[in-house]
């Protein structure tokens, strides 16, 4: 990878609010002078768009889900993730693996050892570094949000797709499948109180960035 190449991800369950961030973090890098490519798991390419279609709308068994997520993944890492982080872009990536162990291996309770299977055999030797490093965000932006919130915000605002249209209970086990995730990278991790208001939440987003030098004076 490109020395220069930021990796940066959004998390959260349904509600949360993540991606209306997403225009104000393109215009802060692109505000740098950087390059940003934007992009969202699971699609981001033609196949993973179509692959994206299925895991939305069709009821499967999880390692069906698991399966299709991972390889509209892996076209998404070597179509678009990879081509941009060589040449030195910004990548904001609206999901990404931590959003199958939250959703897969903590909603619908999928073994997270063969998660951590599928997520070697995916990103394996394109951490740039070595054979075995995997390719992992910089900086992941965890919108954490209580689940009965995010149920109240997402009523009525839209047509739900499969996920979207669970019980709280399904997005209390994804919360701590988030949480269990952040635990265990936790300098990756930036966890946004996402229960402030919109304005709030922001700021909290350019104060992390602005802790790890990647906005601020000097920079922006
Ligand atoms: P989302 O990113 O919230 O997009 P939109 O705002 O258009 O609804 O929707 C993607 C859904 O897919 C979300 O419910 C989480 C789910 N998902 C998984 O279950 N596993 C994954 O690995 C990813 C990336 C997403």
């Amino acid at each position: 990878m490109n020395a220069g190449g930021l990796f940066l991800t959004l998390e959260g369950i349904d509600g949360a609010g993540k991606s209306s961030h997403l225009d104000a973090l393109q215009a802060l890098f692109e505000g740098q002078g950087r390059a940003v490519t934007r992009t969202r798991e699971p699609g981001g390419t033609p196949l993973a768009e179509t692959l994206r279609t299925l895991i939305l709308e069709q009821p499967m068994d999880p390692l069906t889900e698991s399966l299709l997520v991972f390889a509209a993944r892996r076209d998404h890492i070597a179509q678009v993730i990879e081509p941009a982080l060589a040449r030195g872009d910004v990548v904001l990536c609206d999901r990404f693996t931590d959003a199958t162990f939250a959703y897969q291996g903590g909603g619908r309770g999928f073994d997270t050892e063969v998660l951590s299977t599928l997520e070697r055999w995916a990103q394996a030797g394109r951490g740039g570094q070595s054979e075995v490093a995997l390719l992992q965000p910089h900086i992941t932006l965890w919108f954490d949000l209580a689940p009965e919130i995010a149920a109240q915000r997402l009523a009525g605002a839209r047509v739900p797709d499969k996920f979207e249209a669970q019980p709280v209970e399904f997005f209390r086990k994804v919360a701590q499948g988030y949480a269990d995730r952040a635990a265990a990278d936790a300098a990756r991790f930036v966890r946004i109180d996402a229960g402030q208001s919109r304005d709030q939440v922001w700021q909290q987003v350019e104060a992390a960035l602005v802790a790890r030098g990647l906005a601020g004076e000097g920079r922006a």
